[in-house]
């Protein structure tokens, strides 16, 4: 059971290419359509209680389940989480083996369960870096879910912010090449549907956690308009309260989009 009961019903969620510009973001007081989380911090929880880091990463997928039903019990429709990201392969092997079995682990056992509960999984980065088992179980998990409407967990696996432009720009210079579009249609609404986000609500709010204040390379075009919020716990010790504690944060905020 993922979620206990929605307080606000979510919207369905857009499939508009225009979906990452600004102007369909909450307003001043609403709830945010659209949740990003750097979950930081892993590391130093587990150093902080003398366990391996491992642990950590274990403890923070469980803060990410915490989350996700918070999120959709709030009436978020879509989090995007910071699960891997494409400089991440830096880390020494024993760390990729032991989130690669994270994610493993996750894919098999809770794919069921994102759907009984109505959430569409989404991928954002290039997942099929990965080993081929675990594309297998993402893509199997992709098709199982694409049907739900109630709320989107977009997980952002071998991600970069700086290689999802290049990857659009490619696309949209083929296209060009083609003779299918000119330099002219090339516009902001052209390069959002060519992103890994295309068709999701526009950012609103982004969290990092553990009292750092980098993007560290994520969702860099999506970011534009979005709130941004850093907080000091680390990302194991972050659950339901803290959540909420950001969205009445993200509430009380006044959003303007440049305009006065
Ligand atoms: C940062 O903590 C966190 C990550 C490297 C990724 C987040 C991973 C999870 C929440 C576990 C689930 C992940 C998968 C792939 C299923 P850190 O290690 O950088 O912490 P530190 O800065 O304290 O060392």
């Amino acid at each position: 059971m993922i979620f206990r009961s929605a307080k606000a019903a979510p919207r369905a969620v857009e499939a508009g290419v225009g979906a990452n510009t600004p102007g369909g973001g909450g307003a001043a007081g609403g709830v945010p359509r659209h949740v990003a989380i750097i979950m930081d911090g892993n590391g130093r929880w587990a150093k902080g209680k003398g366990l391996p880091r491992a642990a950590g990463h274990k403890q923070g997928a469980e803060a990410a389940r915490k989350v996700l039903r918070a999120a959709g019990e709030a009436g978020v429709e879509c989090l995007t989480l910071y699960a891997f990201s494409s400089e991440n392969w830096r880390r020494s092997a024993e760390e990729v083996g032991d989130l690669m079995g994270l994610l493993r682990f996750y894919l098999r056992s809770e794919i069921e369960a994102l759907h009984k509960e109505g959430v569409r999984l989404r991928i954002i980065g290039d997942y099929k870096a990965f080993a081929p088992d675990i594309v297998k179980l993402i893509e199997q998990g992709l098709q199982r879910t694409a049907g739900n409407r109630r709320m989107t967990l977009a997980i952002a696996l071998n991600y970069g912010g700086q290689a999802e432009l290049v990857r659009a720009a490619q696309r949209l210079a083929s296209r060009a090449a083609a003779g299918e579009i000119g330099p002219g249609d090339i516009d902001e609404a052209a390069i959002a549907a060519e992103l890994d986000t295309a068709g999701l609500p526009p950012l609103d709010l982004l969290i990092r956690t553990s009292g750092e204040y980098r993007l560290s390379n994520f969702l860099l075009w999506q970011v534009a308009y979005a709130e941004l919020l850093f907080v000091d716990t680390l990302w194991p010790d972050f659950g339901a309260d803290e959540l909420r504690a950001a969205l009445a944060a993200y509430g009380a905020r006044e959003r303007r989009f440049g305009g006065r």
